[in-house]
């Protein structure tokens, strides 16, 4: 059922990445080389002197005309490492614990009120909504209630605008495109100014102006966690609940709760939210047995590593008791320099979804599901759920 979500995303680049699934590494002439499997994508990752992110093949050209540059994506080396250094602080364990204690937790608990109640709860409204919370929060809006929640909600839908306005964009996009991906950029974070001028180290726009970080900049460093944490954690979440119905694991955390933690980390690895990701190799060099030129390009295809045979087990699986192998544990967060800064807060939330899941006294069933199309990040439009009576 889940590949459908990807089939219907992304129909014709689904059948390419199946093609390439059990071949490892595939290297295609003149152009670079499609990686498939967990050890040489970590040594990829892990290589960030010969491997750039930063380099001509990939997003980093298009990020830098709709953000600007430095906006960690697009930035390598001693730069990079004071924008990572930067923003740390609002991204630990703790800080994500507290910031889904305190607001995210009541949309759990509402959704397992509403769930008791015999309702049919649309999975997908209620994880845009936590994820949009727990992002405008972690940016640095420092709203509550009604109004945290509206943000919440129209800097979702904006992130959704971006992120499939940048999907259609080439390396030769248009002006006019670049210019409404702006548009929609400066409109989602437009009063960043009051935490930044304010230098309220409580959030991430006071941190990066206490480092020095140009407004402008900082602003493009806001632009990437917004467009970067939301789609992800909000298909994460939502592919989780569909995962856990389908395969009957929820039955199996439900006997035993302690899953939650393995739970979660086989849904993220399952699910892949962040599916591909790219380099350029920046001299001549070897991967696994290939010759690879200086400026190639290499495609990295996150959902394939994670489904590697070789290093795991029955790895097509889904799992909520799966001992994770040493050599795909986390890299559904990508691994090295550009590793994910929000991977606590995601994990975080989903955990808190998976727990009330599995304390309810009965299972839950989908009662009616559609696929989303035309969507940069593959995920349901529609995931209706309610309690087995
Ligand atoms: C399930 C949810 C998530 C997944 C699977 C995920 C996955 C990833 C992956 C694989 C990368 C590395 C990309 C690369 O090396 O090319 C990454 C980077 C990044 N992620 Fe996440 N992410 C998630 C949630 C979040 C959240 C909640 C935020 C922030 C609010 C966030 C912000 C970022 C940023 C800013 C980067 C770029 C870091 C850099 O270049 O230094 N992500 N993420």
């Amino acid at each position: 059922m889940d590949l459908r979500v990807l089939r219907t995303a992304h129909p014709f680049a689904s059948l390419i990445v199946r093609l390439m699934s059990r071949r490892g590494l595939v290297r295609i002439p003149r152009w670079g080389i499609v990686v498939s499997g967990a050890v040489p994508m970590r040594e990829v990752m892990m290589n960030p002197r010969l491997f750039i992110k930063n380099g001509r093949h990939g997003t980093a050209e298009l990020f830098t005309r709709v953000f600007g540059a430095g906006m960690l994506m697009n930035t390598e080396g001693d730069g990079h490492r004071l924008l990572r250094r930067a923003i740390a602080p609002r991204f630990t364990a703790a800080q994500s614990r507290e910031l889904c204690a305190t607001f995210t937790q009541e949309i759990v608990d509402d959704t397992r009120e509403r769930l008791l109640r015999g309702e049919r709860v649309d999975f997908v409204q209620v994880a845009q909504l936590a994820t949009g919370i727990a992002t405008v929060r972690l940016a640095g809006w420092k709203l509550e209630g009604a109004e945290l929640h509206a943000r919440a909600r129209y800097v979702y839908a904006k992130s959704i605008e971006l992120s499939a306005s940048m999907s259609a964009l080439t390396w030769k996009a248009k002006d006019a495109d670049i210019e409404n991906a702006q548009r929609i950029v400066e409109e989602m974070t437009a009063d960043i100014h009051v935490s930044y001028d304010a230098q309220d180290p409580e959030t991430v726009p006071g941190l990066l102006a206490l480092a020095g970080v140009p407004f402008e900049q900082a602003r493009g460093v806001i632009g990437t966690l917004l467009v970067a944490g939301i789609d992800t954690t909000a298909s994460a979440l939502t592919r989780m609940v569909a995962l856990l119905c389908d395969s009957d694991e929820l039955a199996r955390l439900r006997a035993d709760p302690t899953l939650v933690g393995s739970a979660v980390d086989e849904s993220l690895r399952h699910v892949a939210a962040v599916p591909v990701v790219t380099r350029t190799t920046t001299e001549a060099t070897h991967l696994h047995g290939h010759d690879l030129p200086a400026d190639s390009a290499v495609l990295v295809l996150i959902m394939n590593c994670l489904k590697d045979e070789v290093v795991l087990e029955n790895a097509r699986d889904f799992r909520a008791n799966r001992e994770m192998s040493r050599e795909v544990r986390k890299l559904w967060f990508g691994s090295g320099q550009h590793f994910c800064p929000g991977q606590f807060v995601a994990r975080e939330l989903m955990s808190n979804f998976a727990t009330m899941f599995a304390e309810l006294d009965r299972p839950i069933r989908i009662v009616r599901r559609q696929a989303a199309r035309k969507v940069l990040m593959p995920n349901y439009a529609r995931l209706e759920v309610e309690l087995v009576r």
